[in-house]
């Protein structure tokens, strides 16, 4: 069954009423859009045109900032990223392709952020980096920048499943106000004009990115609770379960794409 839903959009995507066609296919199971397509296909000819010149793309200035952080000396033995994992072209490369992974003697399920984190903390004996602070964006951007090009590749076995199904139904509950899930825009309703925006297809592979909106660079936790807020629904924290479920499932569902990092973004 078919049924549209009109829908008033309040503060979030601004004062503005949108059309949405929701086919009611009963519980989902675990589709993507194919072939995948990139948000970068349904953004403007400028903001794309930004994303494709490392010299006027304002994503560029924190993957240079995370340089010179990778060669910064930290914690009690003065070591940094490079005095372990030399450079970075050879060693990080693919990494954000294929994160996020578990970790296995913790068994926690780590995305770039939380795993250099984890490295922060535990090998160089240094405090954590805040989640979206200048530092940690810098950083993740200078590793995602080492995989660009290469094609998002998540694998799922046996010690992530639980993680990525749980992820999968998140991305298909109905939440907030609005009563929408993520399935509803992002598979049912991609292409569509939603205020300024063309939903896309809601793939991970440009982040973390920087939003003209915000006029900053942001991680994809942070651009998933945009998401979030834009239904009204109770904002999730950023690195919390919840979204590095999320995070998983979105990682399968955006495998093939090229990595973007550092993207640019409306
Ligand atoms: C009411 C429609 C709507 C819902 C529901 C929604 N989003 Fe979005 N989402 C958007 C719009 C609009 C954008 C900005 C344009 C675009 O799609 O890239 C966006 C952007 C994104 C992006 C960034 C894509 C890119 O290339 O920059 C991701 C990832 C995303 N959403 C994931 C989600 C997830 C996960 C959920 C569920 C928690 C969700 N969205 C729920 C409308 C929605
Ligand atoms: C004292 C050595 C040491 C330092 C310093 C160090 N790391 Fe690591 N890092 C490791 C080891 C060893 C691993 C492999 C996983 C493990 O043993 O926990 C690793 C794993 C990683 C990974 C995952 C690689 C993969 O292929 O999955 C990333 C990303 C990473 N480190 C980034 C960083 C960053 C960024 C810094 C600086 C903030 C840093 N590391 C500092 C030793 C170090």
């Amino acid at each position: 069954m078919v049924s549209f839903i009109f829908i008033m959009f309040g503060l979030g995507w601004g004062v503005s009423s949108f059309l949405i066609c929701i086919a009611d296919e009963g519980p989902k199971r675990a589709k993507r859009p194919q072939p995948p397509r990139s948000g970068i296909e349904f953004v403007s000819p400028e903001i794309r045109a930004f994303q494709e010149d490392d010299f006027s793309s304002p994503a560029m200035l924190w993957a240079t900032r995370g340089e010179h952080l990778w060669q910064e000396t930290a914690g009690p033995r003065g070591e940094s990223c490079q005095s372990c994992h030399h450079d970075a072209a050879q060693s990080m490369k693919g990494v954000s392709a294929r994160y996020p992974k578990i970790d296995e003697p913790s068994g926690a399920l780590l995305n770039v952020e939380a795993r250099i984190n984890r490295c922060r903390t535990e090998k160089q004996k240094a405090a954590a980096f805040a989640y979206d602070s200048e530092s940690l964006l810098a950083l993740t951007a200078y590793v995602g920048l080492q995989s660009r090009g290469m094609e998002m590749k998540v694998t799922i076995d046996e010690k992530n499943k639980a993680r990525f199904e749980s992820g999968q139904r998140l991305f298909s509950t109905r939440i907030g106000q609005m009563n929408l899930a993520c399935t509803n825009c992002h598979d049912d309703n991609y292409g569509r004009k939603l205020l300024n925006d063309t939903i896309s297809q809601g793939h991970i592979n440009a982040y973390p990115a920087y939003r003209i909106e915000w006029q900053d660079f942001g991680s994809l936790h942070r651009r998933l609770r945009a998401c979030f807020y834009g239904v009204r629904a109770q904002l999730p924290t950023a690195g919390s379960d919840e979204l590095l479920d999320l995070e998983l499932f979105l990682a399968w569902r955006s495998q093939g794409l090229p990595v973007e990092t550092p993207g640019v973004r409306r």
